[in-house]
């Protein structure tokens, strides 16, 4: 998770959808899923020979390479549907709402934890890897929702947390229960500073836990320190051991059987940490970040699940399986090592977390972001991104609570019409504001209830998904009590409503994912390039598929109205006139390139004629 939450400001005004949209992208009845997997059988149809042999390659390469272009979107499933009236959201509830991610354009849903779990971090201090919390359903339950799934060519993603354990996971019973256990160095143990008979001594060093105080835990039992990145209930297993490696090859084969697509890495770049003292200039401890961070062993280990998940393929959904990593790396050259190389890949998508966490409407900040992902990596596929179940959501870090839903239909342009695969936070099509909870006696998240009242922690941006106006929004029924309370925006800001409303930010999203897949150039295989880079005011950008048309995108990153000129520098645009494929509300459709008129925070996105 990202280290510094944003502060939380006050913004909230729900804007009045003043402007009209044009949706002339393509027709609702376009056929959705050009890039996504075929059915099975046409592959084996292929393979047979029933097919020629060019439409065989390109199916064949578009299951490979589905990721290249997926609309991945992050599922909390505590918060997204409830199916038997507990006030939880679960795997069936999931299911129910399938089509609805369908029409959204959907390729593959990301699960957040759902194994068993004493929930101290809901979902990510696990109990069991190779079963179903029961609050969210059951194994068959999981293997009816990944078989629904498919039938409408969405893949499903776990979250595999391979840094900690639940302190009730039966591995850590065994390691805790004593020191010459088997189990004992599959975690972090350590003997604290000058322990004597009866004293435990201090911790070990001074290493901070992610969610607050001291990284180390005393154990009376066994008398040593066990050490926790994030909460004490959430040890860390220790990497150096083999039998570690080994353990969570099989997990993932588990899972890979059962046909899932593919993982989120948690918290990844923790996995190793190096407790030898350094001891700085000034004779002090040294316990930078580089001790317990980005240690050089999680390359090794990424490599070694890569090639791992490369040795399976499941006739039932074939496909490329898909690692993404958590990676809030420091900069772009950390990112692109995050990717490996040819010769040991490890991620194919290590989350863009530069991008994401600008957390200001800057053009210029952008911009740079932007050029850094397209040549920093190598040509490998950006994952960009704005938004988690860790961070306040997008009103708070970029909304200007006037223009809140124009502002997020530039995010979700600069998300689905650049290059790359895009990952959506459930609930950001709609505009899901972020709602912390009022008292300390509400809060459900530790870090909130240990950070309180500077850290209100993360409630506010994990609250039932807003599904229509009616008692608990669609989320659970109308008397049972949500585990988070229903926001009071779900009243207008919900699915129901912006289903019905042409200009709402749902369609918006809706006609920006139909254009990744039926415009060519807005797929995998369209380049893009800034354009009007010195424009301080309008981010511009063209998308090119090798003999196909151009596509031209701008976005107003202020408050006020703008004229962009994009003939300047490129040559083809000099005398281009533009088919207007989707506009803001309200929007102009311009003759030619040479004059774009946007209004605040306005898009326009044309087709060279
Ligand atoms: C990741 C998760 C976050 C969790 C942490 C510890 O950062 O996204 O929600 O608390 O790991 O597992």
């Amino acid at each position: 998770m990202q280290t510094e939450r944003m502060a939380r400001n006050a913004v909230s005004l729900v804007l009045p959808l003043l402007m009209s949209m044009a949706l002339t992208a393509a027709p609702q009845s376009a056929p959705a899923g050009v890039t996504q997997a075929k059915p099975a059988q046409h592959v084996a149809e292929a393979q047979r020979g029933t097919t020629p042999a060019g439409a065989a390659a390109e199916s064949e390469e578009r299951e490979r390479d589905w990721w290249k272009n997926a609309v991945i979107y992050e599922v909390y499933p505590r918060s997204f549907q409830d199916s038997n009236g507990d006030g939880v959201g679960d795997l069936n509830g999931i299911t129910s709402r399938l089509d609805y991610l369908k029409a959204l354009g959907v390729d593959a849903i990301w699960l957040t934890p759902v194994y068993p779990s004493p929930q101290v971090d809901f979902g990510y201090d696990i109990s069991d890897y190779r079963s179903i919390d029961p609050q969210y359903g059951t194994l068959a339950d999981f293997d009816h929702l990944v078989a629904e799934a498919k039938k409408r060519g969405i893949r499903v993603l776990m979250d595999m947390v391979m840094n900690h354990t639940s302190d009730q996971d039966p591995w850590f019973l065994a390691s805790r229960s004593s020191r010459d256990n088997p189990y004992r160095d599959w975690y972090m143990w350590h003997d604290g500073k000058e322990e004597t008979a009866n004293d435990k001594g201090a911790p070990p060093n001074n290493w901070q836990s992610e969610f607050g105080h001291s990284a180390w835990q005393w154990d009376e039992k066994t008398r040593q320190y066990y050490y926790h990145k994030f909460y004490p209930q959430q040890p860390d297993l220790n990497w150096d051991n083999p039998k570690v490696h080994e353990a969570f090859k099989q997990i993932i084969a588990f899972w890979l059987e059962r046909g899932v697509a593919g993982f989120r890495f948690d918290a990844i770049t923790t996995l190793f940490e190096d407790p030898k003292p350094v001891i700085n200039a000034f004779g002090e401890p040294q316990t930078d970040g580089f001790k317990t961070e980005f240690l050089p062993g999680v390359h090794t280990v990424m490599q070694e699940m890569r090639a791992w998940c490369d040795t399976f393929d499941s006739p039932s959904f074939p496909g490329t399986r898909v690692l993404i990593g958590e990676t809030y790396m420091k900069n772009i050259s950390s990112l692109d090592e995050e990717y490996g190389t040819r010769e040991k890949p490890e991620f194919q998508l290590p989350m863009d977390t530069q991008l994401a966490f600008i957390n200001r409407c800057d053009v210029s900040a952008f911009r740079t972001k932007i050029h850094e992902v397209e040549d920093g990596i190598d040509g490998n596929t950006p994952l960009l991104l704005f938004d988690n179940h860790d961070n306040p959501r997008l009103d708070v870090r970029y909304g200007d609570g006037v223009h809140d839903t124009a502002i997020q239909r530039v995010l979700a342009t600069v998300l689905l019409a650049s290059r790359g695969a895009a990952l959506m936070y459930y609930g950001d099509e709609i505009g899901m504001k972020t709602t912390p909870p009022k008292r300390i006696e509400d809060v459900k998240d530790p870090m909130g209830i240990t950070g309180w009242p500077k850290e209100k922690g993360r409630d506010g941006e994990r609250t039932p998904m807003q599904w229509d106006a009616s008692a608990n929004t669609g989320f659970t029924t109308a008397t049972a009590k949500p585990w988070l309370p229903v926001p009071p925006s779900a009243a207008t800001i919900n699915v129901a409503e912006e289903e019905k409303d042409p200009n709402s930010l749902l369609n918006w999203f809706k006609a920006l994912t139909r254009m990744r897949k039926t415009v060519p150039s807005m797929g995998a295989a369209g380049a893009e390039t800034l354009i009007d880079n010195d424009n301080a005011k309008v981010l511009s950008w063209t998308r090119k598929a090798p003999g196909e048309a151009s596509v031209v995108i701008a976005a107003n990153f202020t408050a006020d109205p703008q004229t962009a000129n994009l003939a300047g520098e490129d040559a083809g645009l000099k005398t281009a006139q533009l088919r207007t494929l989707l506009k803001s509300p309200g929007g102009k459709d311009p003759i030619s390139a040479d004059r774009i008129e946007l209004q605040p925070f306005g898009v326009y996105i044309g087709q060279v004629k």
